[in-house]
């Protein structure tokens, strides 16, 4: 990407370009992504692909600033999303206080929070003092513990109706534009179309304003489970062992390193 989006440019893309967001968590992936992405998210799936944990429950404030400013260092043209992790945003006061934390300690852009109608005030408190959020709605990673598991949305009226209250709540609140995770493809679809900033789709199908996928996915480098959602673009995992098979291989049989490797 040579120029960096802006808030206004995401907003004006809305039916005009379809917008590509990738997670990335440090400096290397960052720069890469940064060539094809209009935006980078630095999401708490970090903590799963990352950190190894078995979901983002976990992931801390910290963790999120130092990743964030792992990936402004790779990719500074890039517009960059730091996720707000579970706990940091329970209230409109500690949400504003750790925010100023995330934009005062990295150069994100923005910070993302997950929620609807339920989050409206601190997306707006968040607005309203100069920091520019960026909505999640639909399925909620943060909530897998109390809801028991990864549960697709948009299944019923009275999710759908829901939903798109959600979306409305988020975009009167403030926020410039929205995710929407693992919902209904007809459901998400109705949300794009029900509001007037972008809606960014994963697992939510193609009618939306754009798509993100988790770098790791994408890749196929995180192997503990593929959702239905994610295409592989790369088979990572394979390539990476077999890399690393050779090297290995190479030691052991003194053919690393050669003639040209040695000083
Ligand atoms: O944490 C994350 O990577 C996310 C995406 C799944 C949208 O929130």
């Amino acid at each position: 990407m040579s120029k960096k989006l802006t808030i206004s440019s995401i907003k004006q893309a809305k039916g005009v370009k379809s917008l590509v967001m990738i997670t990335a968590y440090d400096a290397l992936f960052s720069k890469l992504v940064s060539e094809s992405a209009d935006m980078i998210l630095v999401g708490d799936s970090l903590n799963m692909s990352f950190a190894g944990k078995s979901d983002t429950i976990s992931a801390t404030l910290e963790q999120m600033i130092y990743h964030t400013n792992a990936v402004c260092m790779g990719a500074p043209n890039s517009f960059v999303i730091c996720d707000m992790p579970f706990g940091t945003y329970i209230d409109k006061e500690r949400a504003l206080d750790n925010a100023i934390k995330i934009f005062q300690q990295t150069q994100a852009d923005c910070v993302k929070i997950e929620g609807g109608q339920d989050k409206a005030d601190i997306i707006a408190h968040l607005s309203a003092n100069g920091i520019a959020v960026c909505g999640h709605i639909g399925l909620l990673p943060q909530s897998v513990r109390s809801e028991g598991g990864y549960k697709v949305k948009g299944k019923t009226e009275e999710q759908r109706e829901s939903i798109i209250a959600d979306a409305k709540a988020v975009e009167k609140a403030g926020a410039f534009c929205m995710v929407i995770e693992g919902t209904k493809a007809d459901v998400a679809k109705e949300v794009a179309e029900a509001v007037s900033i972008p809606v960014i789709g994963i697992g939510a199908g193609a009618d939306v304003d754009g798509q993100v996928l988790v770098f790791s996915d994408m890749l196929g480098l995180f192997e503990a489970f593929t959702p239905k959602f994610v295409k592989k673009y790369l088979d990572g995992a394979t390539l990476v062992k077999n890399a690393v098979k050779e090297y290995a291989d190479e030691v052991a049989t003194k053919a690393f390193p050669a003639e040209e490797h040695t000083y």
